[in-house]
């Protein structure tokens, strides 16, 4: 069954499937915006630093079906106005990036510019949850320039380094893999992994950031 079948067998109705494509459009722009705007910060800075802060972007744009099914699992009306006003996340990007110090840096460049709103931070770096998950997560309004006006759009963006980004795989298929037991001895070694993995981070931006202080007084 299509994404368009599933949608209307669950809302019975022609013009809601309308509505969520027409939905699913401007939450799309809004990735492809913050993704531009994003990899032009990247080039500028091989360009002045020699350096790349990002490593790779992902995004991914929440079905339909999946908007649907979280809106159920929250006991919410399955409608096109209940999604745009309680889910953050129908537009997600994650920023991976090589160093801690990258993180930080492309939080504040990117909620500084003049149109992007900061609406939510949480920062799961200073304070990670208890399994060990470390990222920085921001919700942004990205504006996006329709035929007729203008709509500001959120975004969930997530930001993490390589190692925390590698983490969290592994931690998801623990969590969602239906025929693998989370057991209490799994989700200790990783909790374990999650602060080794922590500890490299710190070293190799310790390690990054006296290199470039050596090669600056050369
Ligand atoms: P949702 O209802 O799932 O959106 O939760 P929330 O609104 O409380 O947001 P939260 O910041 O906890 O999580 C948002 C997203 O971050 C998730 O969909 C995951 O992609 C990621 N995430 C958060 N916590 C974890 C975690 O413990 N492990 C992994 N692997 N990913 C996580
Ligand atoms: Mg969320």
């Amino acid at each position: 069954m299509n994404e368009e079948t599933a949608l209307l067998q669950l809302t019975g109705d022609a013009s809601v499937q309308q509505r969520f494509l027409e939905m699913s459009h401007l939450y799309d722009a809004a990735i492809r915006e913050i993704r531009t705007r994003l990899e032009i910060l990247d080039r500028e800075f091989s360009i002045l630093y020699a350096s790349n802060p990002i490593h790779h972007i992902d995004s991914r744009l929440k079905s339909p079906r999946s908007i649907l099914a979280k809106l159920e699992r929250k006991g919410l009306p399955l409608t096109v106005e209940a999604a745009e006003e309680h889910l953050q996340d129908i537009a997600g990007v994650r920023i991976i990036c090589n160093y801690i110090d990258d993180i930080y840096r492309l939080a504040d460049l990117i909620t500084r510019q003049q149109d992007i709103e900061l609406v939510e931070q949480v920062d799961y770096i200073r304070q990670p949850k208890p399994n060990g998950y470390r990222s920085l997560h921001l919700v942004v309004l990205v504006p996006v320039f329709l035929s007729s006006h203008m709509e500001l759009v959120p975004v969930e963006v997530q930001i993490r380094t390589i190692a925390m980004d590698f983490w969290a795989s592994l931690e998801h298929q623990l969590r969602y893999k239906s025929d693998v037991e989370a057991t209490a001895s799994l989700k200790y070694r990783l909790q374990l992994c999650a602060e080794r993995s922590a500890a490299l981070d710190l070293e190799m931006q310790d390690i990054q950031r006296e290199m470039r202080l050596l090669s600056e007084n050369s």
